[in-house]
């Protein structure tokens, strides 16, 4: 579907994009749309931050060709967005609990639409950054910035000690996601997990992933995965 941007502020290195769709399109946080420029042929993956009636918005970090050109868009530009696809936090979740969000970089999309659409279900949330450039076009005071914390997101929670009702979603690197599992042992963890992706939609193979049930696709068994059921070493 094209969609026409309708608003963008960036940085150096990430980029806050806002587009509008032809049709209302209702995306569960946690689900992701395969997004590519109208020059460029190789679609790639990205969760909503937010998303209202018709307007989807993105923040997107500038790693490489795609981003760097979802970053050169003008207003009135168009996108190609595929989806939404995926399974959500929500689809996958113990809903009696609360929870602790805990995103890594641009992983924090995902963890923020989730805040705002089940605001009862979180404890609380942490979106790390290693710098403050993100602070120009993310507004919230939930962000923990390393250089200016001095410690990680998961040194800082572990000295508050969660209680162990709670459990966590996390959106980030594998060596962050690794992290929280290994240093909150007996807490529910659930993350949603990247991977390159060619298809999307789980036809391609391209994304596998060993849970206790045997191989699945990140893109159609996932993005978001009890990490009790999953071989994060595999
Ligand atoms: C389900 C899902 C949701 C995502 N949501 C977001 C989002 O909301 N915001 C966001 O900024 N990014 C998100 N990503 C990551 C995004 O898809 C990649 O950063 C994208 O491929 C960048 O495209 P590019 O052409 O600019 O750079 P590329 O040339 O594709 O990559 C640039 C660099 O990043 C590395 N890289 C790319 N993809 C991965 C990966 N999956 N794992 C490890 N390293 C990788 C490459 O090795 C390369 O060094 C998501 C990924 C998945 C799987
Ligand atoms: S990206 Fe094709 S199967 Fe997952």
């Amino acid at each position: 579907m094209k969609c026409k941007v309708i608003g963008k502020e960036n940085t150096e290195n990430y980029l806050f994009l806002s587009v509008e769709t032809s049709e209302i399109i209702n995306v569960l946080p946690g689900q992701f749309f395969m997004v590519k420029t109208e020059d460029y042929d190789f679609p790639k993956p990205f969760s909503v931050i937010f998303q209202k009636g018709k307007v989807i918005e993105f923040l997107i970090a500038v790693v490489g060709d795609l981003t760097g050109r979802l970053k050169k868009l003008k207003i009135g530009d168009f996108i190609d967005i595929r989806g939404p696809y995926g399974k959500s936090f929500i689809e996958t979740i113990d809903k009696n609990k609360k929870y602790i969000l805990i995103g890594g970089d641009c992983g924090s999309a995902p963890l923020m639409h989730f805040k705002n659409e089940y605001p009862e279900l979180v404890e609380n949330e942490y979106y790390g950054f290693r710098t403050n450039e993100i602070k120009s076009i993310l507004d919230t005071d939930k962000l923990h910035i390393d250089e200016e914390e001095g410690i990680s997101v998961i040194e800082r929670i572990k000295r508050e000690n969660p209680s162990k009702n709670t459990g966590f979603l996390v959106c980030g690197s594998l060596n962050m996601i690794k992290a929280v599992k290994n240093e909150f042992k007996g807490y529910k963890v659930y993350a949603s997990l990247e991977a390159r992706m060619g298809c999307g939609v789980g036809m391609c193979k391209g994304c596998p992933i060993k849970t206790k049930d045997g191989i699945k696709m990140i893109c159609k068994d996932g993005p978001v995965f009890d990490l009790s059921e999953v071989d994060l070493e595999w």
